[in-house]
């Protein structure tokens, strides 16, 4: 097993993998692989399938059809071992906000079983890389988006994950905390060899940080590439220029419908 997962380049391997909801073909038949020690971008307008792919990727969402390899691992024959593998950080935050810095990393060490000793040292070591160390006794409602975002990465690496799946890990964040946190993740991609698969619709942050992109719309892989490859085969200049030659420039009717709903919903609301 060591010896195949060490000849295998690839850590993440996707095959044909297909996700309905009733008739609706959330994501259909993609397939692609990341490298070990990759740090590999998943790109798409709203609704293209990223959160599905993700969901299925690392254990959440059972997929309709095709394969997922993660460091050799089946995570649908094996679930236990494919979560160690890695961590992750949602779209959607999921601190518990009652609770200390301190105390949520300690329960998700808890959780992942790991001894309190390493544990310890593990949690100064992560804190102090996202500058969090001070506020360990913090309650983590007084916190900005900025410092729980830190904390939820911090605590997806408290188990030595060999792969970090980020789903949007800059959403909402002034330009200079997106600067920290792709510093601190650059960082540990070269300290500790940690894969990095992440979204974003930051297009620069792509630009900047991946060595491969891969583009879905409307569930399906449209484009894989470097993003300088992207660009040079749309004959465009930025990533954001060859990401809208790639999907287009209209809005994604199911992200208008969702508006729209979350409109009605909030007209009802006030009423
Ligand atoms: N549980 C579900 N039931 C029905 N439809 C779903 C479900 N989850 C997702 N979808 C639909 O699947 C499609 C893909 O959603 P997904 O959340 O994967 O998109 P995304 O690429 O992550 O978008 P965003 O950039 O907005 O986060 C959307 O049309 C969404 O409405
Ligand atoms: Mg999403």
């Amino acid at each position: 097993m060591e010896n195949l997962q060490a000849r295998n380049s690839n850590i993440i391997e996707v095959f044909g993998l297909t996700k309905k909801f009733g008739d609706f073909v959330a994501v259909d038949n993609i397939s692609f692989t990341v490298g070990r020690g990759e740090i590999f971008a998943f790109l798409g307008p709203n609704g293209a399938g990223k959160t599905t792919s993700i969901r299925m990727m690392t254990t959440l969402l059972a997929p309709s059809k095709g394969a997922i390899l993660l460091n050799g691992i089946n995570p649908w024959e094996n679930q236990d071992a494919a979560r160690k593998s890695f961590g992750i950080v949602f779209q959607d935050p999921s601190l518990d906000e009652e609770l200390t810095t301190y105390e949520n990393m300690e329960f998700h060490g808890i959780l992942y079983r790991i001894p309190k000793e390493v544990r310890k040292k593990r949690m100064e070591e992560l804190l102090r890389i996202v500058e969090l160390w001070d506020r360990k006794n913090s309650l983590v409602k007084t916190f900005s988006g900025g410092m729980k975002r830190r904390l939820e990465i911090a605590r997806g690496l408290l188990h030595h994950p060999k792969i970090l799946f980020l789903d949007e890990p800059t959403l909402g964040l002034d330009p200079q905390t997106r600067n920290h946190i792709w510093t601190y993740i650059k960082n540990l991609n070269k300290t500790e060899q940690i894969t990095i698969f992440f979204t974003t619709h930051y297009m620069e942050e792509a630009e900047n940080v991946a060595r491969q992109v891969a583009i879905i719309d409307h569930g399906k892989i449209i484009a894989q590439a470097t993003p300088s490859k992207l660009m040079a085969k749309t004959r465009t200049k930025t990533l954001e220029k060859a990401f809208l030659k790639l999907t287009g420039d209209t809005i994604r009717e199911e992200t208008a419908n969702a508006i729209d709903n979350l409109r009605l919903q909030r007209r009802i609301h006030n009423r």
